[in-house]
């Protein structure tokens, strides 16, 4: 594996008036994520990406954290700073963050 944890923040941006993302709030979110990483010397062992459509756009912004596939809802940069201390860091998922609620394809 090439990275201890692979991060997709979706920013994507529908038409207006549908929800999503949205490329700001998903770019303010990436920006956020990585200056932590940094800060914390993790910037080569995860890798933090935009991504487009996540398929969660009704609980947004989202990422999903890789290799658990742990989709996380609602985010905000002290939620996003959570997520990486307890579960970048630490090891361990952020239950209350975990997107559970919707339908899996799998
Ligand atoms: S727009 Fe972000 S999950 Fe769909």
């Amino acid at each position: 594996m090439r990275y201890i944890h692979h991060i997709f923040i979706c920013t994507n941006q529908k038409a207006e008036g549908k929800q999503c993302c949205g490329e700001e709030r998903g770019m303010d979110l990436v920006k956020e994520c990585r200056r932590l990483l940094s800060e914390k010397g993790l910037k080569g062992e995860v890798r933090v990406q935009k991504s487009g459509c996540l398929d969660a756009c009704e609980f947004g912004p989202a990422c999903v954290v890789y290799p658990e596939g742990v989709y996380y809802q609602n985010l905000d940069p002290q939620k996003m700073a959570e997520i990486v201390e307890k579960h970048i860091v630490g090891g361990h998922v952020v239950q209350e963050y975990v997107l559970t609620d919707f339908e899996r394809k799998i």
